[in-house]
C-alpha cells in the first residue's frame, strides 16, 4: 500500500495506473475510520481494479465554534484498517498542501444546501463541495463512494457532479450500524456513558416514524411530531431538527409520496449526531 502526501505524486500514481488500463474506486474520508468506512472501501474493493482513500480533515467545512481541533484523528490505526481491507493507496494531504496560501476559490450550492444541516451549519457543504471537488481533480477515479449517514452530503455531491460534469460515478452506500442501532460514526467517542446510552433513541425514534408511513400514515407533519415526541422521552437529547423531504431535491413535503427521507439532526451535550432513513 503506498501513501502518499502530495498532490503532485498522487496525481502520477493515478494517471499511471489509468495509463495501464485499471479502474480506480475512490473514498474520501476525515479518518478515524470505522466499520463505516470500511463498508465503503468494501464495495470500492469488489468494483474497481484500484482503491484509494484520502484522509484529510478538512478546516474549511468546520464552522468558528465546531470542533475542527477537537476531530478525532489516528492515522497509524487508519493505515492498519486500509491495509486489511486491499487499499492500494491513502492520499494524505497537509492543510496547506490542499489551501496553499492565496487559497480563494470555493464551490457552492443553492438551495439542496440551504435546508437540513444547512441551517445550523450555513458554510458546512461550501467546504465540502470545495475539498471534494479538488479531490475528484486529483484523484479522476471511475467511481466515488459516499455513505447515506450523510445523506444530504450525497444528494448534494450527486449534484455537483451532474452540475459540473465531473465524469465520475457516485456510488451511495447503506448506514453501518452499532448493535444497538446507534449509526456508527467519528464523533460517537465524544459521548458519555449516559449520553451513549440515551442515543439509542435516534434510530428508535426512525424506525417509528418509517413504520407508521409504511402502515400508510401520509401526514409528514404527524410523522415529525411522532419521531420528535419520542426523542424528547431522553432528557439528555436537544433536537437540532426533525425533518421529513423529498430525497433527490431535500425539499420539505407536507404529504408523503415518492422517494423521501427522514432526517434528524439532535445534540447529547456538545455533540451533534446525524440519521436518517431513506424510504425509495
Ligand atoms: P467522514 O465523516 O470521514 O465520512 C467519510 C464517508 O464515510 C462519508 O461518505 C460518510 O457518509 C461515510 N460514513 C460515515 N459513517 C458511516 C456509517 N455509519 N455508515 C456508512 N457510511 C458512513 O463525510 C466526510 O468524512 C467528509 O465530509 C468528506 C466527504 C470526506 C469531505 O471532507
Amino acid at each position: 500500500m503506498q501513501i502518499e502526501r502530495t498532490i503532485k505524486e498522487t496525481k502520477h500514481t493515478i494517471e499511471q495506473w489509468k495509463q495501464e488500463g485499471n479502474t480506480i474506486g475512490f473514498v474520501p474520508t476525515m479518518g478515524y475510520l470505522h466499520e463505516g468506512h470500511k463498508s465503503l472501501i468494501d464495495v470500492a474493493r469488489e468494483e474497481n481494479d484500484k482503491v484509494v482513500v484520502s484522509i484529510f480533515v478538512n478546516p474549511t467545512q468546520f464552522g468558528p465554534k465546531e470542533d475542527l481541533a477537537a476531530y478525532p484523528r489516528d492515522f497509524d490505526q487508519d493505515v492498519l484498517l486500509c491495509e486489511k481491507s486491499g487499499v492500494d493507496l491513502i492520499f494524505y494531504p497537509t492543510p496547506e498542501e490542499m489551501y496553499p496560501q492565496g487559497f480563494c476559490s470555493f464551490v457552492d450550492m443553492t438551495g439542496l444546501s440551504e435546508e437540513l444541516c444547512g441551517k445550523s451549519r450555513p458554510t458546512h457543504f461550501k467546504g465540502v463541495q470545495t475539498i471534494v471537488a479538488k479531490l475528484f481533480h486529483i484523484i479522476p477515479a471511475n467511481r466515488a463512494y459516499f455513505g447515506q449517514k450523510d445523506a444530504q452530503q450525497l444528494a448534494i455531491i450527486k449534484r455537483m457532479v451532474k452540475d459540473l460534469d465531473f465524469d465520475i460515478e457516485i456510488i451511495g452506500c447503506p448506514i453501518i450500524r452499532e448493535a444497538d442501532g446507534l449509526a456508527k460514526s467519528s464523533r460517537n467517542v465524544y459521548l458519555s456513558r449516559e449520553e451513549r446510552e440515551q442515543a439509542t433513541v435516534l434510530y428508535q425514534a426512525l424506525r417509528l416514524g418509517e413504520q407508521a408511513v409504511l402502515d400508510g400514515e401520509q401526514d409528514a407533519w404527524k410523522i415529525k411530531q411522532m419521531i420528535i415526541n419520542h426523542i424528547k422521552t431522553k432528557p439528555l437529547a436537544r433536537i437540532d431538527y426533525v425533518e421529513v423531504v423529498e430525497f433527490s431535491g431535500i425539499k420539505p413535503i407536507e404529504k408523503i409520496e415518492g422517494s423521501i427521507l427522514v432526517a434528524i439532526a439532535v445534540y447529547f451535550g456538545k455533540t451533534r449526531l446525524i440519521d436518517n432513513v431513506i424510504m425509495l
